[in-house]
């Protein structure tokens, strides 16, 4: 795909995220603030949907897997301990032209501020030389400013889970294997954020941790690789816009054993969605060595203490949103006009059906209203009674809702009404219980 085409269909994406209440700039009235976003209306139920499908498929529907919602601000030396304080670090230029920064290691996707058309690498600026930065948000607990009362913004949820490790396999009982999951915001000052909420300075991670043996580690880092991989079928992205990508010895993060990201084409090009690392027991070892507290496994089925191997998955929520706003767009035309779809999965789109009286007369918008309320009780619905119908369906195909429910004339007769999906187009009539049968098999699978 060339530059410009990409470059469009995410002016389109952004836009729509705006018009339709999906994501705002922080701030805006404020003249926005950089790389930080809000999430409207539909962002918001879009967002907290995507979580509660990872939580169930992660902890829910699995008996080894317990859940976590540990605090962001934690002890200061568990960011020493974990090696973010010394690695956690990104190689940093600056340009002695116009002063912006650039990641030295992505020069050729930058953007020169003065000239855009070029990268850094062109635009005639002197570079100076690469130094490292460190991602980590620093701020102060406490009364007084100074170095010892520094605290960090977590920059993974990870650490919240090693720490807790003990506690957790303490009051659930669990046996290894098990994993723990958490679902929680994130902060990394960024050199280059960008390409709207891909990359940010605060953002949201879904990552599991799963502790094992430590001679299962590779049986354990393929059955992830592989249910993770199931898991964004499942959500109903296209498989053909996924790949593999193994990180080499270059690029393995300071924890990683072996390291495979699940890569999805997005218009700007392949990028990282999902991480799933063998992080060997280099957490918990330099837990267990900074604390003095036995993190070690024991039970009777294995010979002798260890230090669990841990195989993680990381997922970013924004991104995966990203995803699958990116995924879903499509832009075909109907009757002669150039018409917008979000083709979301029922599974995680915010509304899942619009209700609307045909006509508002002869007893139709009554019983479209008791369908509503009817309906609400168990699913997300829209009501709407303004303009033709035709628009009605084009307003809520763009704003991704699968299907529209119309009561005509014919219902008030027979009490069957008309189910129209948004991706075929097609209509069929449906009474109330079947309607809620259908919704149901759709959006709960
Ligand atoms: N605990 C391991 C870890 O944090 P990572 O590869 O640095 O690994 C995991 O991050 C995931 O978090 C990424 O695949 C991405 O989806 C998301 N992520 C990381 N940095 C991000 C950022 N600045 N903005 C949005 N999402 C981010």
């Amino acid at each position: 795909m060339s530059a410009k085409p990409a470059n469009d269909v995410m002016e389109k994406i952004v836009s729509l995220c705006k018009r339709r209440g999906y994501v705002f700039p922080s701030s805006e009235i404020y003249g926005g603030l950089g790389s930080c976003w809000d999430y409207g209306p539909l962002g918001a139920e879009l967002k907290r949907n995507i979580k509660t499908f990872w939580w169930d498929a992660m902890t829910n529907r699995r008996d080894d897997i317990e859940g976590l919602d540990a605090a962001i601000l934690m002890h200061p030396q568990v960011w020493v301990t974990s090696g973010h304080v010394a690695n956690f670090t990104d190689p940093m230029v600056d340009c002695k032209k116009c002063k912006a920064r650039f990641r030295a290691d992505k020069l050729e996707e930058a953007r020169c501020p003065l000239k855009p058309s070029k990268s850094p690498l062109e635009c005639g600026g002197e570079l100076t030389e690469a130094r490292k930065f460190n991602l980590m948000f620093k701020t102060f607990m406490g009364p007084v400013e100074d170095e010892s009362a520094t605290v960090y913004m977590r920059p993974e949820t990870a650490q919240g889970i090693y720490v807790n490790f003990l506690n957790v396999k303490n009051s659930s009982r669990q046996k290894i294997p098990f994993g723990i999951a958490q679902i929680g915001k994130a902060f990394r000052n960024e050199i280059t954020p960008g390409n709207f909420i891909f990359r940010t300075r605060e953002f949201e991670q879904m990552e599991m941790q799963f502790f094992i043996h430590p001679s299962e580690d590779d049986k354990w880092f393929e059955y992830w690789r592989e249910q993770r991989w199931q898991w964004y079928e499942s959500l109903g992205i296209r498989m053909s816009k996924l790949r593999w990508h193994q990180h080499g010895e270059g690029e393995l993060a300071h924890y990683a054993k072996a390291a495979f990201d699940i890569e999805y084409e997005y218009p700007f090009g392949w990028h990282e969605l999902e991480g799933i690392h063998n992080r060997t027991d280099f957490d918990l070892g330099r837990h267990m060595d900074a604390t003095k507290k036995d993190l070690r496994y024991f039970d009777e089925r294995f010979p002798e203490k260890f230090v669990p191997y841990i195989i993680e998955t990381s997922a970013g929520c924004d991104r995966t949103l990203l995803t699958t706003l990116v995924d879903a767009y499509d832009e075909i035309e109907v009757k002669g006009e150039q018409r917008v779809f979000l083709r979301l999965s029922p599974k995680i789109s915010p509304i899942k059906a619009a209700i609307f009286p045909l006509v508002n007369k002869e007893g139709m918008p009554e019983y479209a209203e008791k369908v509503y309320h009817d309906l609400k009780r168990k699913f997300k619905v829209f009501y709407d009674d303004s303009g033709a119908v035709g628009r009605r369906y084009a307003r809520m195909d763009e704003a991704g809702c699968p299907f529209c429910i119309t009561i005509d004339g014919q219902t008030l007769q027979d009490q069957t009404m008309t189910v129209r999906d948004r991706d075929t187009m097609e209509q069929s009539r449906m009474t109330f219980a079947q309607i809620v049968d259908f919704l149901d098999t759709k959006v709960n699978g």
